[in-house]
């Protein structure tokens, strides 16, 4: 679904590749932000009877699909290979066995066609994707809260980013996850967890919200995890934990543990804006299409005179056109990856 950017027809053509987790993905876009096509083939059905990403089965999934998603990223963009200017593709952090698909394809493609080659790190993307649609009064302070990462950012300009501080244990998307595996609803469980607590009540459980403390802003969503688990369990840690078909008041349940997992995501990063006099907040990354954390962030952000912007829903799940962005837009800065470029799992 391309973005609607009033742009000129000018700008670098970059295609952007993207494996790291669970989502093979490719797209076209010109100038930065003007996505040509971004295509989506995702694994979630492959990995849902684990409840989990299964390493060994995303990298296969990625070999099978990554030669037609770019096929089709290609046709989609009206582009040929020689049309482009560049390559990105996202190196890390990630699956090494899954990153490792994305670049050799990549790779294999510029060396072919003589074709510049930029690595993008994925996280820094994320945060990206939410400058591509929304022009962004910088500085910025940006939440990327997916299921592999949960972290706040300076962000000087859309390509510049200072790490403010992150979760010390779980990521909020894994404990969107977890507990949806508790209570035996689909993975991804994010999705699940939020259309479940539409009809429940987020104030029937109060359950425990980490707050940081100093200066340093962080998160943790373990603690928040293993109340879940306790209150299942009857308040009896040694109890067996109930079947998910015997688990009662499962809308009460989802609804009171996401208002404390946004709590907690809107809290720390509003404080964070605060303190360096920001008033800017961009939030992106899977969780970030979570309909609860944008009310409540645009809510408590109105409040402080601070604007929040999200990307549209497309952009914030795993997808290329982040990629090929960011990587147009270090390109346009004179970043060139030379064939060492390596994956990294962090
Ligand atoms: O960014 P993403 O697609 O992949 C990673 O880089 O991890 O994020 C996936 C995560 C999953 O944990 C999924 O459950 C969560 O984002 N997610 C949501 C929602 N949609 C996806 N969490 C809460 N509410 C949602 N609506
Ligand atoms: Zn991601």
């Amino acid at each position: 679904m391309p973005a609607s950017t009033p742009l000129a027809e000018t700008g670098e053509l970059v295609l952007g590749i993207e494996s790291s987790c669970d989502d093979t993905a490719a797209a076209v876009v010109r100038g930065g932000r003007q996505v040509l096509s971004s295509v989506v083939r995702s694994q979630a059905t492959l990995h849902a009877p684990f409840g989990g990403v299964v390493p060994e089965i995303a990298g296969r999934s990625h070999l099978r699909d990554i030669g037609p998603v770019i096929d089709q990223a290609l046709a989609e963009a009206g582009v040929g290979l020689d049309d482009l200017d560049a390559i990105a593709v996202t190196v890390r952090p990630g699956l090494i066995g899954s990153l490792l698909v994305g670049l050799s394809a990549a790779k294999a493609l510029a060396y072919a066609r003589g074709l510049d080659l930029v690595g993008v790190h994925h996280i820094e993307a994320h945060a990206y994707a939410a400058t591509m649609e929304h022009d962004v009064v910088f500085p910025a302070v940006a939440l990327v809260v997916s299921g592999g990462h949960t972290a706040l950012y300076r962000m000087e300009n859309a390509t510049t980013l200072e790490l403010l501080g992150q979760t010390l244990d779980d990521a909020a998307g894994e404990a969107f996850d977890k507990v949806a595996q508790l209570l035996g609803l689909a993975y991804p469980g994010g999705p699940e967890i939020a259309r479940t607590a539409l009809a429940g009540n987020p104030a029937a459980i109060d359950f425990p919200r980490y707050r940081s403390k100093g200066e340093k802003a962080s998160f943790s969503f373990s603690g928040l995890k293993t109340a879940v688990l306790y209150h299942l369990k009857g308040g009896d840690a040694l109890a067996p934990t109930p079947a998910p078909a015997d688990v009662e008041h499962k809308p009460d349940i989802a609804a009171s543990f996401q208002a404390a997992a946004v709590d907690m995501l809107v809290r720390e990063t509003i404080a964070a804006a605060r303190r360096a006099d920001i008033e800017t907040v961009l939030v992106a990354g899977g969780v970030a299409c979570n309909a609860e954390l944008r009310r409540v962030m645009h809510e408590r952000a109105t409040a402080d005179g601070i604007v929040a912007t999200f990307p549209s829903p497309a952009y914030c799940s795993d997808n290329a056109a982040m990629i090929a962005g960011l990587g147009a837009r270090r390109w346009r800065a004179g970043e060139r990856a030379g064939w060492e470029l390596d994956a990294l799992a962090r």
